[in-house]
């Protein structure tokens, strides 16, 4: 992509690897613009991109010796742009510059000791050993004419390799990983020592781009987006406020299942503070007549998506806006709903939630390739309120996900009120800011308790509480213990037929955020 916000990028190209957006956000927070392209990717197209520095290959699942593997065409090596391959990425190059790649006994999946030998430009200023993840069963085990080790593991005898004449290196781990240690100063060597990128390019830029972008895209047709006061649709609804301003209508669907008095807060904020064009509509009923009777997760979900839909169609029709959607989609919604080659967790409202047979001719999703953190750092670029860019996500489908087992009104109440008390004390305590996401959810499990001396036969309250970077790992938060004593006694002394306060203590994985 051309651009004339940043005069320098970087290529990856993806071999279908599970890490190629993790490589593209790393090298993004090292200053430096990039953009994923498909393997198969003609040359010529290539060489008509311009002030293009560096080129990384991905990792990818199949084998280069496969007959139909990926592969790309061999004069990519003689354009005299850096290349680095990572994985299958590495392999690949062996195998089309001549070296050789064979099958190692057993499948190698986690961390790794790495050890650096000589004086690599990739590898300078790393400690001679690091721990490296790693996930192959392949591996390259004859060097290409003109290529050096550069590092090793106990199993890979060229875990990195190079010709250092050609700009051209491997390497058989995963530096993006969080868990391969100086992973981010191996790759900013390769950016900027090796490259020589300068590192002019910043989140305000991909703001003005995208802001571009849509301008020119969403020409002349109306715009309309859903806010449900989470950060996601927050941040792409002001993104396409800027870029097309009152030809964004945004909708405020209230499902019934939104935290207390949110509604009409996200309401008050977008409409008097941040002047939008905002309608509110309240769809409570006819979402509960749905959700009767359904105890299924991915029903309840499938369901909201629908009907979501539908409200916003009969509205969108109302107006005449069916032209483009705009919808908050993040990158681990989409890798959580599942993609051609990612298992699915489960149908995240905005991606795998929403009916097949939409009216509207297109969908926008502005924030398809960032993760959370960068949605903020986004949103504050443009310039959106501290207050908003700071708000706790909040899933699609609300509350029906933390309601186990069918919805009901009452239940709805129940945990709209013990939700309530639960932020108030952490407010009150000051810990929102350093925990990403706390709310409470409703078990379907009642149990036995006694109040003045009376028995009783009411619900368990869960407090869910986690501390995260991206949503995609989590742990659980190490509230004080005085802290949840004040929320567990507030919820049962005033929230009707709740008996119980348990705490959550499972990370992410093997549990997951949201309890369905
Ligand atoms: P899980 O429960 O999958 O959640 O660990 C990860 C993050 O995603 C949020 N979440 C959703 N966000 N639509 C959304 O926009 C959804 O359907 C949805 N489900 C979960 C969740 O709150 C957490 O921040």
């Amino acid at each position: 992509m051309k651009s004339k916000f940043f005069t320098e990028s970087l290529l990856i190209l993806d071999f279908g690897g599970q890490y190629s957006k993790l490589i593209a956000r790393r090298i993004r927070e090292l200053g430096v613009y990039s953009e994923i392209i498909p393997y198969n990717t003609p040359l010529t197209k290539i060489l008509a991109l311009k002030d293009i520095k560096g080129i990384v290959f991905s990792g990818g699942p199949s084998v280069v010796t496969a007959k139909d593997a990926p592969s790309i065409d061999p004069g990519i090596f003689k354009l005299g742009i850096p290349i680095l391959g990572i994985c299958y990425g590495q392999q690949l190059t062996a195998h089309l510059l001549g070296g050789k790649v064979r099958k190692g006994n057993d499948r190698e999946y986690g961390k790794t000791t790495l050890r650096i030998d000589g004086n690599s430009l990739l590898f300078k200023g790393v400690k001679k050993s690091i721990v490296c993840w790693m996930s192959h069963t392949y591996f390259v085990s004859g060097l290409p004419r003109g290529f050096t080790v550069s590092a090793r593991t106990r199993t890979c005898p060229a875990a990195a390799f190079e010709d250092r004449t050609n700009k051209i290196y491997g390497v058989q781990f995963h530096p993006e990983v969080m868990h391969t240690e100086q992973g981010p100063k191996i790759l900013k060597n390769f950016l900027y020592l090796i490259c020589g990128f300068k590192g002019d390019w910043r989140m305000g830029d991909y703001a003005k781009e995208q802001i571009k972008v849509l301008k020119s895209s969403l020409k002349g047709g109306k715009a309309i987006c859903a806010l449900s006061g989470g950060v996601d649709s927050a941040v792409s609804a002001y993104l396409v406020k800027k870029a097309v301003g009152n030809a964004l209508h945004a909708v405020l669907v209230d499902h019934g299942l939104m935290r207390k008095n949110e509604a009409d807060e996200v309401y008050d904020l977008f409409k008097n503070t941040l002047g939008f064009n905002i309608v509110k509509i309240d769809a409570s009923e006819r979402f509960l007549k749905k959700l009767k009777g359904i105890a299924d997760p991915e029903k309840k979900r499938k369901i909201i998506g629908t009907e979501f839909i539908r409200v916003f169609e009969e509205y969108a029709k109302s107006i005449d806006a069916l032209d483009y959607l705009i919808q908050g989609t993040i990158y681990p919604d989409v890798i959580e709903s599942g993609t051609e080659s990612a298992a699915k967790i489960k149908s995240h409202h905005n991606v795998g939630g929403l009916p097949k047979d939409m009216l509207f001719m297109h969908i926008i999703e502005p924030l398809r390739d960032l993760f959370k953190d960068e949605v903020r750092r986004l949103g504050r670029s443009i310039g959106m309120p501290e207050a908003l860019v700071r708000r706790q996500p909040f899933p699609g489908p609300g509350l029906a996900v933390r309601i186990i087992g069918e919805i009901t009104e009452e239940k709805v109440r129940i945990l709209q009120e013990a939700d309530f008390i639960l932020r108030d004390e952490i407010r009150k305590a000051r810990l929102e800011n350093s925990i990403w996401q706390y709310f409470a959810v409703l078990t379907n499990l009642r149990s036995v308790g006694v109040m003045g001396d009376e028995r009783t036969y009411f619900y368990t309250i869960a407090v869910r509480a986690v501390t995260s970077v991206d949503g995609m790992t989590a742990d659980w938060a190490k509230i004080p213990h005085n802290v949840l004593e004040k929320i567990s006694s507030r919820i049962v002394n005033n929230v009707p037929k709740v008996n119980r306060v348990v705490y959550d203590i499972t990370a992410k994985p093997p549990s997951t955020i949201e309890w369905e």
